[in-house]
């Protein structure tokens, strides 16, 4: 049997075990998934051991990614240009594989919600400079976008994105963004704020184009305030929670051999587990 984990610190409201568990079952696969604590001070022996501690490999989340880049003995693109690792996976010669799949998962949410969105996209507006920034923009990279503009509270960490990602970034000021949305073909939000419990993103949407796309990491509430603001006046927009879903995907295919599709019923499933319907 083939056993994989979410692992990080504290553990317990993950999603992961939901979404992997309803893959297996549905694949009639003799696997586990499960959700195991692992705190950060013994993160990377516990990675170096994975095999001793039973598992073929695992998902990392807060605060052990970067213990997790640490750890693996091999990265892909991915997660050397991301700095940071979500997917392990021993390789048939026992080498632990680090890979970074949530801007895999950002472009998966995309594609299948939204076909042909980065059509002639060349311009992209993202709003943070967090980790989940990193993901988004070597993302937007790999899809072709030459003009990628990070805006961030502290201007310092976008332009340190920026010098990391190279000429095709530019970092720019939080109260100067409006003078990008005309020419933006997207529009992003990395940031916390929108979340449950968090404060609003209040961000004036007058001079974007009616033709750029928008969309939002934040799926808890589903429906953003960035998101109603952008249908209201036009723009097409795409919800965060397929990017959950999708990051998902290379590890269960890596651990146990069966690329998965997100499924409406999938959705649905975790929409109910977290009182979003
Ligand atoms: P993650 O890994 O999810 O991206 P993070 O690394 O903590 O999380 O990044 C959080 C992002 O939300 C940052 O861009 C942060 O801006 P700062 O770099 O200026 O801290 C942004 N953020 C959080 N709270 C914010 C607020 N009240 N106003 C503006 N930006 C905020």
């Amino acid at each position: 049997m083939r056993n994989a984990a979410v692992t990080g610190h504290p553990i317990g409201h993950s999603k992961s075990p939901l979404i992997h568990g309803y893959w297996l079952k549905q694949h009639g696969i003799e696997g586990s998934y499960i959700a195991q604590d692992v705190p950060p001070e013994t993160a990377e022996s516990f990675y170096s051991a994975l095999a001793e501690h039973g598992f073929v490999g695992c998902n990392v989340t807060i605060p052990n990614k970067e213990h997790a880049y640490n750890s693996a003995e091999k990265l892909d693109d991915a997660a050397k240009m991301i700095g940071a690792v979500n997917t392990l996976w021993l390789d048939d010669a026992g080498v632990l594989n680090g890979s970074n799949t949530d801007g895999l998962g950002f472009l998966g949410n995309l594609d299948q919600m939204l076909p042909n969105w980065d059509n002639n996209g060349n311009k992209a507006v993202v709003l943070g400079a967090g980790g989940a920034s990193r993901a988004i923009i070597w993302a937007l990279l790999s899809r072709g976008y030459t003009e990628v503009y990070i805006s961030n509270r502290t201007l310092e960490k976008a332009q340190n994105l920026a010098d990391h990602f190279g000429p095709n970034t530019i970092a720019i000021k939080w109260d100067r963004l409006g003078e990008k949305f005309g020419e933006a073909d997207f529009l992003v939000n990395t940031t916390s704020l929108g979340m449950t419990g968090q404060p609003e993103l209040n961000i004036d949407l007058d001079n974007l184009s009616k033709s750029a796309v928008v969309t939002d990491i934040v799926y808890s509430p589903l429906q953003t305030k960035l998101l109603r603001d952008a249908e209201q006046r036009g723009n097409a927009t795409v919800d965060g929670l397929g990017m959950l879903l999708h990051q998902a995907v290379p590890g269960f295919e890596k651990w146990f051999g069966v690329r998965p599709e997100v499924t409406d019923e999938l959705r649905e499933m975790i929409l109910r587990e977290m009182g979003l319907t």
